[in-house]
């Protein structure tokens, strides 16, 4: 077992810049989950009815940014192709599953912003910078945008919940490296 120390993806191994991009998403993710449904449980005169909200929407326009940088590098240095044990049934879910994570990931993220900017005010980044609003898609776009913010951001989770066991079970059960090479370990026995 060593470090996979390159940046890039090579045909077996995830590269340094996946692996980080994966964990530093899925952390702040898992994370923004509970600080969301707490902001549905604050009122008006709770103090942090002006902190919790603010960092909710800052971490979010963060995690968007990331989203689209992890897309780009994504197209640019191809994911690794599936362990050598994998059949094509195997393969094949592991891709619509992938899909299913990154379009969530990215109507979660949207509608969150659908829902800040529908009033027309920008959203302003940790008073670092602001995403200004673009005009208003739908008629009660706040709410419209809600319930699809709350949908999609509970699906995530689930899915994410699923396919770290699918990890879990390839690890321990199956012994292949699925789950070593999301850390950026080589296993050069397999
Ligand atoms: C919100 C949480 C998570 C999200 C959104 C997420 C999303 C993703 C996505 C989109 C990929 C595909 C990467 C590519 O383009 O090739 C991936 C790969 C992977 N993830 Fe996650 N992930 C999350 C959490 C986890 C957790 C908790 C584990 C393990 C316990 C995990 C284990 C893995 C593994 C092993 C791979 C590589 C799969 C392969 O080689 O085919 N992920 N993840
Ligand atoms: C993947 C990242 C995110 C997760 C997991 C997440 C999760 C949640 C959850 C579970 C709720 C409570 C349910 C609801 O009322 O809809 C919520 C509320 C909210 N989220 Fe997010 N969110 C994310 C990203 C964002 C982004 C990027 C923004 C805006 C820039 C945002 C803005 C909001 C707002 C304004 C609320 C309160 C909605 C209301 O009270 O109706 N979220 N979020």
């Amino acid at each position: 077992m060593a470090l996979n120390r390159s940046l890039r993806n090579d045909d077996r191994h995830y590269g340094l810049i996946a692996v980080a991009i994966h964990w530093l998403m899925a952390l702040a993710i898992i994370g923004m989950y509970p600080l969301g449904l707490y902001i549905d449980s604050l009122t008006y005169y709770d103090p942090e009815y002006r902190t919790v909200p603010h960092w909710h929407k800052s971490i979010g326009m963060l995690i968007l940014a990331l989203l689209l940088v992890r897309l780009v590098w994504r197209a640019l240095n191809p994911s690794p192709a599936a362990p050598a044990g994998h059949g094509a049934w195997l393969r094949l879910a592991t891709k619509v599953g992938h899909a299913a994570l990154y379009l969530l990931m990215l109507v979660a993220l949207v509608s969150g912003y659908m829902i800040s900017t529908a009033d027309g005010a920008p959203i302003d980044v940790f008073n670092w910078f602001s995403v200004p609003a673009l005009p208003a898609l739908v008629e009660n776009q706040e709410d419209v945008a809600g319930d699809i913010h709350y949908w999609t951001t509970t699906a995530l989770i689930v899915m994410a919940g699923l396919h770290a066991l699918a990890a879990l079970k390839h690890h321990y059960l199956d012994r292949d490296e699925t789950l070593t090479r999301i850390f950026a370990i080589k296993q050069e026995t397999l």
